[in-house]
């Protein structure tokens, strides 16, 4: 059967694969930690104190890790096509979470890459658990600020689609009462 919502051209489930699974709740689960991490950088090592250097290289670190892994899912996830929707779903609602799907890919490509990207227009680089890598690009404080206001900006919309994403998934689970939240839950049947 076509499946107009997947780039991949053939649905072979009702229920998401294991990898797919697997890579949901691993990214999904350390981009929340990530996320707030990113938040709580300023309360954790204040700028101008000591910790400030290692404590903002061990977000980057774990940035760049988690960006390589993004990078695998998504590649992964371009070759195999997700399940068909439930009858149940109108087809409004396809395209909204084939909306907020693409935005959610977007943006887990977009932030981490935006903050490596201005790390290298900066004098510091980036330190990668411990591993000094030397900034590629010159020190323009002007060029760094634009990709970190875009690096910062892409945080926020990921916050925000995350938020929403998972109040839709609930919404699944305990009012419509289909198999969308199931199917990505491990080990569940549909
Ligand atoms: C922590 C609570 C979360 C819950 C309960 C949850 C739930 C779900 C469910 C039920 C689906 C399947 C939707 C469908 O059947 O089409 C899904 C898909 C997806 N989720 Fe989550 N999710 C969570 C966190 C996240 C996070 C943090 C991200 C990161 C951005 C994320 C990104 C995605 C993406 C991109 C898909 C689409 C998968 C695909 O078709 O390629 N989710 N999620
Ligand atoms: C998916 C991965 C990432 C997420 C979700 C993320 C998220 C965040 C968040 C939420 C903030 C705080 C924003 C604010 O309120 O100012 C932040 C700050 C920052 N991030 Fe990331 N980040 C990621 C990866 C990276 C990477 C790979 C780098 C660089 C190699 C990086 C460099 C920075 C820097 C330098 C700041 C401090 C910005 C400032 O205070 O001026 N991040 N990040």
């Amino acid at each position: 059967m076509t499946n107009a919502r997947s780039i991949a051209p053939f649905e072979t489930s009702a229920r998401y694969t294991r990898v797919a699974i697997a890579l949901h709740w691993l990214i999904g689960l350390a981009l929340l930690a990530q996320i707030a991490f990113g938040f709580l950088l300023d309360d954790l090592a204040p700028r101008g104190t000591p910790a400030r250097a290692a404590t903002i290289n061990l977000h980057k670190s774990v940035g760049i890790v988690l960006f390589v892994l993004i990078a695998a899912r998504l590649l992964w996830r371009l070759r195999h096509a997700p399940p068909a929707w439930p009858a149940s779903m109108p087809a409004w609602q396809h395209g909204a979470a084939r909306f907020g799907h693409r935005t959610l890919y977007a943006c887990m490509v977009v932030a981490p890459l935006a903050g490596y990207v201005a790390s290298n227009f900066s004098k510091h680089g980036v330190r990668f658990f411990g591993a000094r890598l030397a900034p590629w690009g010159p020190d323009l404080p002007r060029v760094y600020d634009a990709l970190n206001g875009l690096h910062v900006a892409t945080a926020w919309l990921l916050t925000a689609l995350i938020a929403g994403h998972i109040a839709v998934s609930l919404k699944h689970a305990l009012i419509d009462r289909d198999e969308v939240f199931s199917r990505m839950w491990p080990g569940a049947s549909p």
